[in-house]
């Protein structure tokens, strides 16, 4: 890998490990997530990073794409499972990293951190992806627990967040292998019994598509933002009000974009029969000893 690029890893990397830091110190129950959210994301850009995607904040058994909107009222409470995804990015390498805190001790927590380790410990060049997803799973079953089935860890590119292979949490019988260099995240989500996810409301997190002549000024001008500053990176509807658009233009020029394929929306995930998911998510980069997002 060119020392540029390992340096811009390494770099978001360290900005996502402080970040979970300063997280895990005032995190509590009856914080609002729309507070942690806008303080996760102003400290990666205090730190020298941009936000790679908006921080998803997922409670229980909303398990992804949840990114609190501009007037989200939602509080943390006792017990509540509390997913934390951060993206970070230094130049469009990104740090894809997540945790779960809840206030009372929850043995799925242990059980998704101890697989994302042994999902890890196999990782060399050469080593195929179903070889991963079984060091996960074997943790996983030990503890007679779940996973997600549908959720998977990704490769990653310059921005590019959800890049080949998919690295399942489940046995699979996948042929790709893993070559020296590649990045990728691993992610396992575990629940009770092997379970899945299902689209969901609202949405609030957008990627850019492709160009598409529309007329609305707004939907113009987010478009060009999509394309241009985030690069094809996902953002949200929070991000746009905070730019001045006002909440009703945004969504309505966001439908538009989706209507003539220009913008992909991303529905929030839910677990199908609302049981509780625990996360737990590294970058690693094959071949290099250590991982990207330092524990
Ligand atoms: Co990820």
């Amino acid at each position: 890998m060119d020392k540029k690029i390992l340096e811009s890893y390494k770099k978001a990397g360290k900005i996502n490990s402080q970040v979970r830091e300063e997280v895990l110190k005032m995190v509590r129950p009856g914080m609002k997530i729309l507070d942690l959210a806008e303080f996760i994301e102003k400290r990666i850009e205090e730190i020298g990073g941009k936000p790679a995607f908006p921080v998803n904040i997922g409670i229980n058994e909303v398990t992804a794409h949840y990114t609190p909107s501009a007037s989200d009222k939602t509080e943390i409470k006792k017990g509540d499972l509390v997913k934390i995804d951060v993206g970070v990015h230094v130049d469009g390498y990104v740090a894809d990293h997540a945790f779960t805190y809840c206030s009372e001790k929850n043995g799925m927590i242990e059980v998704a951190e101890k697989a994302l380790e042994a999902g890890i410990s196999v990782i060399k060049p050469g080593v195929r992806v179903t070889e991963i997803s079984k060091a996960i799973n074997g943790v996983v079953e030990k503890a007679g627990l779940g996973v997600v089935i549908n959720l998977t860890g990704h490769g990653l590119e310059q921005y590019v967040i959800h890049g080949p292979p998919k690295i399942p949490n489940v046995g699979n019988d996948s042929g790709e292998i893993l070559d020296e260099g590649m990045v990728v995240a691993i992610e396992p989500f575990v629940l009770e019994s092997n379970g899945i996810v299902k689209d969901s409301e609202p949405v609030e997190i957008f990627s850019f598509m492709q160009t598409r002549p529309v007329r609305l000024p707004e939907a113009r001008k987010i478009l060009d933002m999509a394309g241009n500053e985030y690069n094809g990176l996902p953002f949200c509807k929070r991000w746009m009000v905070k730019k001045g658009f006002s909440p009703f233009k945004t969504s309505f020029a966001l439908k538009q974009l989706e209507t003539v394929d220009a913008m992909k929306g991303y529905p929030v995930l839910k677990e199908s029969r609302g049981k509780p998911v625990a996360q737990a998510e590294h970058t690693v980069i094959v071949g290099n000893p250590s991982v990207v997002t330092t524990r």
